[in-house]
Protein backbone atom coordinates (compact mmCIF):
# COMPACT_ATOMS: atom_id res chain seq x y z
CA UNK A 1 0.00 0.00 0.00
CA UNK A 2 0.99 3.35 -0.83
CA UNK A 3 2.00 5.00 2.15
CA UNK A 4 -0.28 8.23 3.91
CA UNK A 5 3.04 10.29 4.68
CA UNK A 6 2.46 13.34 2.06
CA UNK A 7 5.75 14.75 2.83
CA UNK A 8 7.35 11.55 1.10
CA UNK A 9 4.61 10.50 -1.20
CA UNK A 10 4.20 13.81 -2.94
CA UNK A 11 8.40 13.93 -2.96
CA UNK A 12 10.46 12.82 -6.25
CA UNK A 13 12.55 9.63 -6.11
CA UNK A 14 14.97 8.51 -8.10
CA UNK A 15 14.00 4.61 -9.34
CA UNK A 16 16.23 4.48 -12.92
CA UNK A 17 18.87 5.71 -14.68
CA UNK A 18 17.92 7.26 -17.86
CA UNK A 19 20.21 5.07 -19.60
CA UNK A 20 18.78 2.05 -18.75
CA UNK A 21 15.46 2.73 -20.17
CA UNK A 22 16.03 2.80 -23.80
CA UNK A 23 12.92 3.08 -26.77
CA UNK A 24 11.21 -0.44 -26.66
CA UNK A 25 12.08 -1.39 -22.91
CA UNK A 26 9.80 -2.55 -19.93
CA UNK A 27 11.15 -2.37 -16.50
CA UNK A 28 10.20 -3.59 -13.07
CA UNK A 29 10.79 -1.41 -10.22
CA UNK A 30 9.16 -1.25 -6.68
CA UNK A 31 8.78 2.12 -4.83
CA UNK A 32 6.52 2.72 -1.25
CA UNK A 33 5.73 -0.85 -1.67
CA UNK A 34 4.34 -0.16 -5.11
CA UNK A 35 5.16 -2.59 -8.13
CA UNK A 36 5.77 0.08 -11.31
CA UNK A 37 6.52 -0.49 -14.62
CA UNK A 38 8.75 1.94 -16.69
CA UNK A 39 8.54 1.87 -20.39
CA UNK A 40 9.38 4.06 -22.89
CA UNK A 41 7.97 3.57 -26.56
CA UNK A 42 9.81 2.26 -29.80
CA UNK A 43 10.49 6.12 -30.11
CA UNK A 44 12.81 8.13 -28.34
CA UNK A 45 10.91 10.96 -28.67
CA UNK A 46 8.66 9.72 -26.26
CA UNK A 47 9.23 10.33 -22.92
CA UNK A 48 9.44 7.58 -20.49
CA UNK A 49 6.21 6.00 -18.80
CA UNK A 50 5.83 5.27 -15.07
CA UNK A 51 2.96 3.09 -14.62
CA UNK A 52 1.52 0.71 -11.76
CA UNK A 53 2.20 -2.65 -13.16
CA UNK A 54 -0.70 -3.89 -12.96
CA UNK A 55 -3.30 -4.17 -15.57
CA UNK A 56 -6.87 -3.46 -15.32
CA UNK A 57 -8.06 -6.75 -16.95
CA UNK A 58 -7.40 -9.18 -14.49
CA UNK A 59 -4.75 -8.14 -12.83
CA UNK A 60 -1.53 -9.22 -14.32
CA UNK A 61 1.75 -7.28 -14.14
CA UNK A 62 1.84 -5.34 -17.41
CA UNK A 63 5.61 -5.85 -17.10
CA UNK A 64 5.78 -9.07 -18.48
CA UNK A 65 4.41 -7.75 -21.79
CA UNK A 66 6.02 -6.22 -24.61
CA UNK A 67 6.08 -2.61 -26.17
CA UNK A 68 3.97 -2.30 -29.85
CA UNK A 69 5.18 1.27 -31.61
CA UNK A 70 4.00 3.52 -28.86
CA UNK A 71 1.32 1.13 -27.18
CA UNK A 72 2.08 -1.49 -24.50
CA UNK A 73 0.40 -4.72 -24.30
CA UNK A 74 -0.58 -7.23 -21.66
CA UNK A 75 1.13 -10.41 -22.52
CA UNK A 76 -2.21 -11.95 -20.81
CA UNK A 77 -5.09 -11.01 -22.93
CA UNK A 78 -3.14 -8.99 -25.39
CA UNK A 79 -4.76 -5.67 -23.88
CA UNK A 80 -3.11 -2.95 -25.66
CA UNK A 81 -2.95 0.31 -24.11
CA UNK A 82 -2.01 3.56 -24.88
CA UNK A 83 0.55 6.26 -23.52
CA UNK A 84 -2.04 7.47 -21.08
CA UNK A 85 -2.65 4.37 -20.05
CA UNK A 86 -6.55 4.28 -21.67
CA UNK A 87 -6.99 0.84 -23.19
CA UNK A 88 -7.19 0.87 -27.12
CA UNK A 89 -8.16 -2.75 -28.31
CA UNK A 90 -9.45 -5.62 -26.79
CA UNK A 91 -8.54 -8.38 -29.08
CA UNK A 92 -10.88 -11.08 -28.01
CA UNK A 93 -13.84 -8.27 -28.84
CA UNK A 94 -12.09 -6.10 -31.95
CA UNK A 95 -15.35 -4.33 -32.64
CA UNK A 96 -15.86 -3.23 -29.35
CA UNK A 97 -14.94 0.03 -27.74
CA UNK A 98 -12.90 -0.42 -24.29
CA UNK A 99 -14.80 0.40 -21.23
CA UNK A 100 -13.48 3.33 -19.58
CA UNK A 101 -12.71 1.54 -16.50
CA UNK A 102 -10.39 0.00 -18.38
CA UNK A 103 -7.17 2.59 -17.56
CA UNK A 104 -3.92 1.64 -15.89
CA UNK A 105 -2.60 4.28 -12.98
CA UNK A 106 -0.13 6.44 -14.62
CA UNK A 107 2.48 8.34 -12.22
CA UNK A 108 4.20 11.47 -12.41
CA UNK A 109 7.87 10.96 -14.30
CA UNK A 110 10.86 13.62 -14.88
CA UNK A 111 13.93 12.94 -16.54
CA UNK A 112 16.78 14.90 -14.58
CA UNK A 113 20.76 14.64 -14.07
CA UNK A 114 20.35 11.27 -16.07
CA UNK A 115 17.63 9.88 -13.19
CA UNK A 116 14.53 8.89 -13.94
CA UNK A 117 12.24 10.80 -10.83
CA UNK A 118 8.69 9.69 -9.75
CA UNK A 119 6.25 10.80 -7.63
CA UNK A 120 3.40 8.66 -6.71
CA UNK A 121 1.39 11.53 -5.15
CA UNK A 122 1.09 15.53 -6.12
CA UNK A 123 4.49 16.84 -6.55
CA UNK A 124 4.96 19.85 -4.45
CA UNK A 125 8.57 20.77 -5.74
CA UNK A 126 11.01 20.15 -8.51
CA UNK A 127 13.44 17.63 -8.38
CA UNK A 128 16.42 18.19 -6.14
CA UNK A 129 18.98 20.51 -7.62
CA UNK A 130 22.05 19.80 -8.74
CA UNK A 131 23.96 22.70 -10.01
CA UNK A 132 26.78 20.82 -11.48
CA UNK A 133 25.19 19.03 -13.88
CA UNK A 134 25.21 21.60 -16.51
CA UNK A 135 28.61 23.11 -16.34
CA UNK A 136 30.75 21.19 -19.07
CA UNK A 137 34.00 21.41 -16.77
CA UNK A 138 32.64 18.83 -14.73
CA UNK A 139 33.03 15.35 -14.95
CA UNK A 140 29.95 13.24 -14.04
CA UNK A 141 29.73 9.74 -12.84
CA UNK A 142 27.14 7.70 -11.65
CA UNK A 143 27.19 5.12 -8.93
CA UNK A 144 25.12 2.60 -7.47
CA UNK A 145 21.99 1.50 -7.23
CA UNK A 146 23.22 0.04 -3.81
CA UNK A 147 20.00 -1.59 -1.44
CA UNK A 148 19.95 -1.71 1.84
CA UNK A 149 17.48 -3.60 3.96
CA UNK A 150 16.63 -0.20 6.38
CA UNK A 151 14.99 2.63 5.78
CA UNK A 152 16.53 5.29 3.87
CA UNK A 153 16.72 7.53 6.63
CA UNK A 154 19.27 5.59 8.56
CA UNK A 155 20.72 5.32 4.77
CA UNK A 156 20.89 9.22 4.36
CA UNK A 157 22.16 9.39 8.20
CA UNK A 158 24.95 6.63 7.30
CA UNK A 159 26.16 9.19 4.07
CA UNK A 160 26.58 12.61 6.21
CA UNK A 161 27.95 10.66 9.30
CA UNK A 162 31.68 11.21 9.35
CA UNK A 163 33.08 9.36 12.76
CA UNK A 164 32.15 6.08 11.02
CA UNK A 165 35.11 6.95 8.69
CA UNK A 166 37.99 6.13 11.21
CA UNK A 167 36.69 2.52 12.12
CA UNK A 168 34.23 1.59 9.04
CA UNK A 169 36.45 2.77 6.40
CA UNK A 170 39.54 2.69 8.02
CA UNK A 171 42.54 3.09 5.76
CA UNK A 172 40.38 5.50 2.61
CA UNK A 173 38.01 7.57 3.95
CA UNK A 174 39.35 7.67 7.84
CA UNK A 175 42.28 5.77 9.69
CA UNK A 176 41.88 4.24 13.32
CA UNK A 177 44.80 5.78 14.47
CA UNK A 178 42.88 9.73 13.93
CA UNK A 179 39.50 9.09 15.01
CA UNK A 180 38.97 12.50 16.57
CA UNK A 181 36.28 14.94 14.90
CA UNK A 182 36.42 18.52 15.21
CA UNK A 183 33.75 20.61 16.26
CA UNK A 184 31.55 21.43 12.23
CA UNK A 185 28.88 24.05 11.75
CA UNK A 186 25.22 22.94 11.10
CA UNK A 187 22.21 24.97 10.33
CA UNK A 188 18.86 24.51 9.81
CA UNK A 189 16.17 26.74 7.76
CA UNK A 190 13.25 26.18 5.13
CA UNK A 191 15.85 24.42 2.66
CA UNK A 192 16.79 21.78 4.52
CA UNK A 193 19.94 20.76 7.14
CA UNK A 194 23.29 21.59 6.48
CA UNK A 195 26.44 20.48 7.67
CA UNK A 196 29.75 22.41 7.00
CA UNK A 197 33.40 22.78 7.60
CA UNK A 198 33.69 19.54 8.39
CA UNK A 199 37.54 18.94 8.24
CA UNK A 200 39.41 15.36 8.24
CA UNK A 201 42.14 13.75 7.21
CA UNK A 202 42.12 10.73 5.03
CA UNK A 203 44.51 7.98 3.49
CA UNK A 204 42.93 7.50 0.65
CA UNK A 205 40.49 10.27 -0.46
CA UNK A 206 39.87 9.59 -4.22
CA UNK A 207 40.32 5.53 -4.35
CA UNK A 208 43.90 6.13 -5.89
CA UNK A 209 45.67 6.72 -3.03
CA UNK A 210 45.69 10.41 -2.76
CA UNK A 211 46.52 11.11 0.81
CA UNK A 212 45.02 14.81 2.44
CA UNK A 213 43.26 17.01 4.35
CA UNK A 214 39.14 16.93 3.18
CA UNK A 215 36.32 19.55 3.47
CA UNK A 216 32.96 18.25 3.46
CA UNK A 217 30.05 20.18 2.78
CA UNK A 218 26.38 18.40 3.36
CA UNK A 219 23.03 19.68 2.83
CA UNK A 220 20.16 17.58 3.17
CA UNK A 221 18.00 19.19 0.68
CA UNK A 222 14.85 16.59 0.90
CA UNK A 223 14.15 13.84 3.71
CA UNK A 224 15.86 11.42 1.72
CA UNK A 225 18.18 13.06 -0.67
CA UNK A 226 21.97 14.41 0.06
CA UNK A 227 23.83 16.99 -2.02
CA UNK A 228 27.60 16.95 -0.68
CA UNK A 229 30.92 18.82 -1.64
CA UNK A 230 34.34 17.43 -1.02
CA UNK A 231 36.93 19.85 -1.09
CA UNK A 232 40.79 18.48 -1.54
CA UNK A 233 44.27 19.38 -2.69
CA UNK A 234 43.22 17.93 -6.38
CA UNK A 235 39.79 20.21 -6.82
CA UNK A 236 35.95 19.57 -6.17
CA UNK A 237 33.85 16.58 -5.86
CA UNK A 238 30.23 16.83 -5.65
CA UNK A 239 27.61 14.46 -5.60
CA UNK A 240 24.04 14.14 -5.56
CA UNK A 241 22.80 10.96 -3.22
CA UNK A 242 19.66 10.30 -3.10
CA UNK A 243 17.39 7.53 -1.57
CA UNK A 244 14.24 5.61 -3.24
CA UNK A 245 11.95 3.90 -0.12
CA UNK A 246 11.08 0.73 -1.41
CA UNK A 247 9.00 0.05 1.81
CA UNK A 248 9.68 1.10 5.54
CA UNK A 249 12.50 -0.96 5.77
CA UNK A 250 13.94 -1.71 2.53
CA UNK A 251 15.81 0.93 0.15
CA UNK A 252 18.00 1.45 -2.51
CA UNK A 253 20.56 4.30 -2.76
CA UNK A 254 21.50 6.68 -6.21
CA UNK A 255 24.27 8.28 -6.74
CA UNK A 256 25.92 11.30 -9.24
CA UNK A 257 29.32 12.89 -9.07
CA UNK A 258 30.85 15.77 -10.74
CA UNK A 259 34.42 16.12 -10.75
CA UNK A 260 35.87 20.02 -11.52
CA UNK A 261 39.45 18.30 -12.14
CA UNK A 262 40.68 15.80 -14.83
CA UNK A 263 39.84 12.25 -13.37
CA UNK A 264 43.07 9.81 -12.96
CA UNK A 265 40.94 6.97 -12.68
CA UNK A 266 38.20 5.24 -15.54
CA UNK A 267 34.61 5.52 -14.42
CA UNK A 268 34.75 2.01 -13.40
CA UNK A 269 37.37 2.21 -11.11
CA UNK A 270 35.40 5.04 -9.05
CA UNK A 271 32.52 2.95 -8.84
CA UNK A 272 34.58 0.21 -7.29
CA UNK A 273 35.80 2.58 -5.52
CA UNK A 274 31.66 3.34 -4.45
CA UNK A 275 30.97 -0.45 -4.20
CA UNK A 276 33.61 -1.09 -1.54
CA UNK A 277 32.60 2.01 0.42
CA UNK A 278 28.80 0.26 -0.05
CA UNK A 279 30.16 -2.88 1.17
CA UNK A 280 31.76 -1.99 4.21
CA UNK A 281 28.27 0.26 4.97
CA UNK A 282 25.82 -1.64 4.04
CA UNK A 283 26.73 -4.51 7.26
CA UNK A 284 26.75 -1.13 9.75
CA UNK A 285 23.36 0.23 8.53
CA UNK A 286 21.98 -3.02 8.32
CA UNK A 287 22.48 -3.99 11.68
CA UNK A 288 21.00 -0.79 13.37
CA UNK A 289 17.68 -2.00 14.98
CA UNK A 290 15.34 -0.69 14.71
CA UNK A 291 15.66 -0.19 10.67
CA UNK A 292 13.40 2.44 11.53
CA UNK A 293 15.17 6.24 12.22
CA UNK A 294 14.17 7.07 15.78
CA UNK A 295 13.04 10.97 15.55
CA UNK A 296 13.68 13.44 18.03
CA UNK A 297 11.73 16.24 19.32
CA UNK A 298 12.62 19.78 18.93
CA UNK A 299 13.54 19.78 22.35
CA UNK A 300 14.34 17.28 24.25
CA UNK A 301 14.12 17.76 27.86
CA UNK A 302 17.44 17.12 29.93
CA UNK A 303 17.37 14.16 31.75
CA UNK A 304 14.81 12.22 29.11
CA UNK A 305 15.53 8.94 28.27
CA UNK A 306 16.21 8.22 24.36
CA UNK A 307 15.92 5.41 22.21
CA UNK A 308 19.78 6.05 21.18
CA UNK A 309 23.12 7.86 22.62
CA UNK A 310 24.11 11.04 21.22
CA UNK A 311 27.53 13.18 21.05
CA UNK A 312 28.43 16.46 20.03
CA UNK A 313 30.38 14.69 16.62
CA UNK A 314 26.45 13.72 15.96
CA UNK A 315 25.51 16.99 15.77
CA UNK A 316 24.61 16.96 12.48
CA UNK A 317 22.38 13.36 12.93
CA UNK A 318 20.58 15.17 15.46
CA UNK A 319 19.34 18.21 13.74
CA UNK A 320 18.06 15.71 11.23
CA UNK A 321 16.07 13.52 13.40
CA UNK A 322 14.54 16.56 14.94
CA UNK A 323 14.29 18.33 11.12
CA UNK A 324 12.21 15.22 10.03
CA UNK A 325 10.30 14.78 13.39
CA UNK A 326 9.16 18.90 12.56
CA UNK A 327 8.21 18.15 9.00
CA UNK A 328 5.76 15.53 10.07
CA UNK A 329 7.69 12.35 8.88
CA UNK A 330 5.87 9.22 9.70
CA UNK A 331 7.09 6.84 7.03
CA UNK A 332 10.45 4.89 7.84
CA UNK A 333 10.87 6.35 11.30
CA UNK A 334 9.86 5.78 14.82
S1 LIG B 1 -4.84 -9.34 -17.52
FE1 LIG B 1 -4.04 -7.96 -18.92
S2 LIG B 1 -5.16 -8.38 -20.75
FE2 LIG B 1 -6.04 -9.69 -19.29
FE1 LIG C 1 30.39 5.00 5.08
Amino acid sequence: MVTTDKIILNDWHAVARVSDCQPGTLKQVRLLEENLLLWRSDSLQDSIQVWQDRCPHRSARLSLGNVSDKNLVCLYHGWEFDQAGKCVRIPAHPTQQPPISACVKVYHCHESWGLVWVCLGEPDQDIPPFPEWDQPSYHKVFFGPYYFRSSGFRVVENAFDVPHFAFVHDGSLGTRSNPVIEDYEVTVNAEGVTLSNIHIWQPDTDGIGTTGKVTYFHKICRPLTLYTIKEFAKGRETGLYTISPISEEESMAWGVAAFNYEPEMLEAEFQAFQDKLYCEDAPMVESQHPARLPLLPRNNTEGTMLPETHVPSDRGSVAYRRWLRELGITFGVC
